[in-house]
């Protein structure tokens, strides 16, 4: 049987890492928001891990909600125009709002999110992004938290996918290139 381990060239955070750093952002985020309870909401699916990890790291009273988006058109991320597939459940209005994102790559996709959030009155708005890369940025997103800045290469692994597959390896690695040639 193949293994999908073998399609990745080099991890770039181990499992023991982004338990650690995913642990030192929960921390940190209930440590800045003292008595306040959240709504943390995340992007499906590749977020999803990221979330279900960092929510378990916050010692605070935490509602947990999703959202489902695609892009517009051509179906290229670039174009900035996103469709809302899946709303939140849960009412906005009034809430400590803390997105969770896997990763943070044009930026397009937390700019539309952040806009259509802000619109409905919440409290706040916060964003905790596991992977910030920079390469590609076209919208200027403030992230509150942190957890890795990303090279600019091609990764798999703790929810990102390729082609759907490898989100469920345990860390983040580089996919082999022949894979995806
Ligand atoms: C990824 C990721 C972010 C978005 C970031 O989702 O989860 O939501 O891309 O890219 P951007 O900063 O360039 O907008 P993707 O569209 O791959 O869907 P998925 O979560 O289902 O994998």
């Amino acid at each position: 049987m193949h293994s999908e381990h073998e399609d990745v060239s080099r991890i770039l955070f181990s499992e023991q890492q982004i338990a650690q750093r995913v642990k030192e952002m929960g921390a940190q985020i209930a440590s800045d928001h003292p008595d306040q309870s959240m709504l943390v909401i995340s992007v499906l699916r590749g977020a999803a891990i990221f979330m279900a990890d960092l929510v378990r790291a916050i010692d605070l009273p935490v509602e947990m909600d999703y959202m489902a988006v695609s892009s517009y058109g051509s179906g290229t991320k670039t174009s900035g125009v996103v469709q809302i597939l899946k709303d939140t459940t849960a009412s906005v209005e009034g809430r400590h709002v803390l997105i969770a994102e896997d990763i943070l790559d044009s930026g397009l996709t937390l700019q539309y999110l952040i806009s259509s959030l802000q619109a409905r009155n919440p409290a706040s708005i916060e964003v905790a992004a596991l992977l910030v890369k920079h390469a590609k940025r076209q919208a200027d997103i403030d992230c509150n938290y942190i957890g890795f800045a990303c090279p600019d290469e091609f990764i798999v692994g703790y929810g990102l996918d390729y082609a759907e597959r490898y989100r469920n390896l345990p860390y983040i690695g580089v996919l082999r290139p022949e894979i995806y040639a």
